[in-house]
């Protein structure tokens, strides 16, 4: 699949992130090995603690169905610049394969593509 194409279900996505508090809404589409997509989006809460990023959504979705082979992961948000997987879902993402593909995407489409490993160099491991 190309990059693109993650990216625009990511964008697609992200307009069901749940963002009443930082109106940052983020969406995140993640391919799998046998090239089923899943997709998350941010879900905050009023104990702004328990918000939960759009990328772990779209672990836990993808998980939850049964797949955990994932080759890339697609993020967008709603504003300029490049979408950063935070730290906590870097870590996350990072159990299940090192080398994926992550594709950082800014609100109209441009992206910028690195490999996990790069993002969370000398990680804890296993
Ligand atoms: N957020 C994500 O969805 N993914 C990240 O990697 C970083 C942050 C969300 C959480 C919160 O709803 C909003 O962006 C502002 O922090």
């Amino acid at each position: 699949m190309q990059a693109i194409e993650l990216v625009n279900m990511a964008l697609a996505a992200r307009e069901n992130a749940y963002a009443p508090y930082s109106g940052i809404s983020v969406g995140a589409a993640l391919l799998t090995r046998e090239g089923r997509v899943f997709t998350g989006v941010n879900v905050e809460n009023v104990s702004y603690a328990l918000t939960v990023c759009a990328e772990r959504v779209a672990v836990v979705n993808a998980v939850s169905a049964g797949c955990r082979r994932f080759d890339a992961l697609a993020v967008a948000w709603n504003k300029q610049g490049f979408c950063r997987p935070c730290g906590a879902c870097r870590q996350v993402l990072y159990e299940f394969n090192p080398e994926m593909r992550i594709i950082m995407a800014d609100y109209g489409g441009e992206y910028e593509e690195q490999q996990l490993k790069t993002l969370l160099p000398n990680s804890f491991e296993k």
